[in-house]
């Protein structure tokens, strides 16, 4: 007896898979190279290898962090709370914020992917700054919207321009403050006058991965405005200073109404229980990320001392991390070759349009130590 598929063509049978044109052109995000992998591939031990690729915290994860999960190890065997519940409710105890205007996420880019998800259809455009964190132009491309790159100037968002940029397609706009990985930094009034001119039909996504690390006078407020900007979505996360990467885990903050239409989309169990456990005890670690702010200050002057001494110049940054130029990319590059046969991580920054840069983490002082003799001792 003929089954339905042999009345099917053969040569229909024979078609490949269409992938969308949009998901053929993505080029995939790279990270840092992990530890194990150069080890590996160069033959250097574990120990001997100082990762500065990946703006972790070098101090590791708090000791709170690390007890509550020991103590909760037991968890894993459950699903996690969907919901969150005491994980929304110390963020509202930390920042005052009410758990309906929190969303979950598993790492930050998992907000600001829900974003693009969430709100975006082929027929729209999503605005980002030339330089910006990678993550954005993926998940808008990964939609089938269009992304809309707007110049830098000197490294940094041109926010005159983006709103120049802005048209009747105009969904979302993504802005990295700091930004990554040029950590250029927009004043809190620049930022405020911007929203203020863009319509409200559009959502800005303000992206805060660092901003633990920022003094007191320039450090976001940016979460008390959100009763007043209801298309306001701010992302944070606590892969950075919080010493979480491992462990993902990064939430957004916004108005109820943009929080519940995002949460109808988001994967229930998005966020593992000993991540909402970390994350839990980590608030409740000033002094950690206290500690972990004075670490990334001093090592950045440290950083930017040996650059000044070697007549490297750099882009003054305000993150974890810090740019840093050569001639051209075929220099960065046997800079970069020569740190990794040395056992340094660092980071080339090609894909951000930016080859002639390589981008170091601010690691501890004697990490960073090495980062600057290896760097210093090579003789191209
Ligand atoms: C600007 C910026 N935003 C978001 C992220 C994503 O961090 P995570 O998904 O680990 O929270 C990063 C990570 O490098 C970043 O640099």
């Amino acid at each position: 007896m003929l089954k339905f598929w042999d009345h099917i063509p053969f040569s229909k049978k024979m078609n490949s898979i269409v992938i969308p044109d949009y998901i053929n052109s993505i080029h995939p995000y790279e990270g840092g190279k992990p530890i194990k992998e150069v080890a590996r591939e160069l033959n250097i031990p574990e120990h001997d290898i100082v990762k500065l690729a990946s703006n972790e915290n070098p101090l590791g994860i708090s000791p709170k962090a690390k007890k509550a999960i020991e103590n909760n190890i037991e968890e894993v065997s459950r699903y996690p709370d969907g919901n969150a519940f005491y994980l929304k409710e110390a963020i509202n105890k930390k920042f005052n914020i009410s758990s309906n205007q929190i969303i979950l996420g598993n790492g930050s880019n998992d907000i600001l992917e829900l974003v693009a998800r969430t709100f975006l259809t082929v027929n729209d455009e999503a605005i980002y700054s030339e330089h910006a964190f990678a993550v954005y132009s993926l998940v808008v491309q990964a939609v089938g919207a269009k992304g809309i790159e707007v110049p830098a100037n000197n490294y940094a968002h041109d926010l005159e321009q983006f709103l120049l940029a802005i048209n009747k397609h105009t969904k979302v706009i993504y802005i990295a403050n700091p930004n990554n990985p040029t950590g250029t930094l927009i004043d809190k009034s620049t930022l405020k006058s911007f929203l203020d001119n863009v319509p409200k039909n559009i959502i800005v996504v303000l992206d805060e991965a660092y901003d633990e690390y920022l003094d007191d006078d320039i450090k976001s407020e940016a979460f008390g405005w959100i009763s007043n900007y209801k298309n306001l979505l701010i992302s944070r996360s606590f892969s950075k200073a919080y010493g979480l990467a491992g462990m993902r885990l990064g939430y957004g903050v916004s108005s109820s109404h943009l929080i519940e239409v995002m949460n109808r989309i988001r994967q229930p169990f998005n966020v593992n229980n000993l991540a909402q456990i970390a994350a839990i005890a980590s608030l409740d670690d000033d002094d950690f990320i206290l500690n972990s702010k004075k670490i990334n200050n001093l090592g950045m002057k440290q950083i930017t001392t040996a650059f000044s001494g070697l007549g490297i110049d750099f882009i003054k940054s305000y993150g974890n991390f810090i740019a840093f130029k050569f001639e051209d990319e075929q220099a960065a590059m046997m800079y970069y070759q020569h740190l990794l046969k040395n056992g340094i991580i660092v980071r080339s920054i090609a894909n951000y349009k930016m080859p002639e840069f390589l981008r170091v983490s601010i690691g501890l002082e004697l990490e960073n130590d090495k980062f600057i003799k290896i760097l210093s001792n090579c003789n191209i």
